[in-house]
């Protein structure tokens, strides 16, 4: 049965990536986009995921604009340093470029169409998905289960020594989503920095140039990719977190998991940090935590749609 997906992001690469593989995997169904502000503004990244859906000839697909600010946070970060001004590398969408965008409701009604069989899935900050909660709190129990993007065990952050990007955004938010979201799956840092593309598997894509993205992916993961090699030096690619998460709905194999119950730090110094309780007899909790990838297995599937 194909995997029902509505994705809550920022495009943003990585983002982007995500979206390019639900568009071209026909086992998945991208049943809504919701664009919020994080790697980008909330209008750039609704935007940009409208541009992708274009360039497939999937305008049909709704585009949600989603939150402009965290609840608590005063100042917001963007990081054009890592995806670029506008959030795809050097691609833009055309500045007369025109699309539709439908209302928050649209969260309710999609959810109530596809109840059980519906999955969401998050790849930026939590603060759109936590609202969702609140405002629909029926529906959303409705829904059969939650895959995040966020958090860092066991490894330094990205946003700050200690803390994940997605957590660090607002993390207020990210701990309602981690209490409140049932059957959730969450790939953290520690996980989605080993899912590196590699320039030659991003040539195999550009010369085989099989499908609607082919031309756009070799300057937007060089773009990525330059930043990565400043920032983690040795590092033998650019490291695809949302994608990841993406793929692991429908190969859950891909990563092995820990089952805890995680939090995220608000407000001090370590704000956004995630932790578990991992000492020997502390209690297993319910958040399925991935914990290691299994790369070959990775590069196989991103091949396997991409070529
Ligand atoms: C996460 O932060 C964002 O910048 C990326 O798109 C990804 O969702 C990685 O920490
Ligand atoms: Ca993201």
């Amino acid at each position: 049965m194909t995997k029902k997906i509505l994705l809550f992001c920022d495009p943003g690469i990585d983002d982007s990536l995500a979206i390019m593989y639900c568009i071209l995997d026909p086992e998945i169904e991208l049943v809504g986009i919701v664009a919020s502000y994080g790697n980008v503004s909330k209008d750039q990244a609704t935007a940009n995921a409208a541009y992708l859906l274009e360039l497939a000839g999937r305008s049909d697909i709704p585009v949600i604009p989603g939150a402009s600010m965290p609840v608590k946070e005063e100042v917001m970060i963007y990081y054009p340093e890592i995806h670029g001004k506008n959030g795809i590398g050097p691609i833009q969408p055309p500045n007369n470029f025109q699309f539709q965008v439908y209302p928050f409701d649209t969260i309710r009604s999609i959810i109530e169409k596809y109840k059980h069989e519906l999955i969401i899935v998050d790849t930026g900050r939590s603060t759109t998905l936590a609202t969702v909660f609140t405002i629909f709190p029926d529906q959303i129990k409705m829904v059969n289960s939650f895959y995040v993007m966020g958090g860092a065990f066991f490894v330094p952050g990205n946003a700050s020594a200690l803390a994940e990007a997605n957590f660090y955004g607002d993390p207020t938010s990210s701990n309602f989503v981690l209490n409140y979201a049932h059957n959730l799956t969450i790939t953290p840092l520690n996980v989605t920095q080993h899912a590196v593309i590699t320039q030659d598997i991003v040539d195999a894509v550009s010369e085989n140039g099989g499908n609607f993205y082919s031309f756009m992916l070799d300057p937007i993961f060089k773009y990525y990719f330059d930043f990565y090699k400043k920032s983690v030096p040795g590092i033998p690619g650019a490291p695809m977190h949302d994608l990841l998460t993406i793929m692991v709905v429908k190969n859950p194999s891909l990563v092995d998991y820990i089952y805890y119950d995680a939090t995220v730090i608000e407000g001090t110094e370590a704000k956004g940090m995630s932790y578990i309780d991992y000492r020997p007899t502390s209690k297993r909790g319910k958040t399925k935590i991935a914990v290691k990838l299994h790369y070959d297995a990775f590069i196989e599937e991103f091949k396997r749609i991409m070529l």
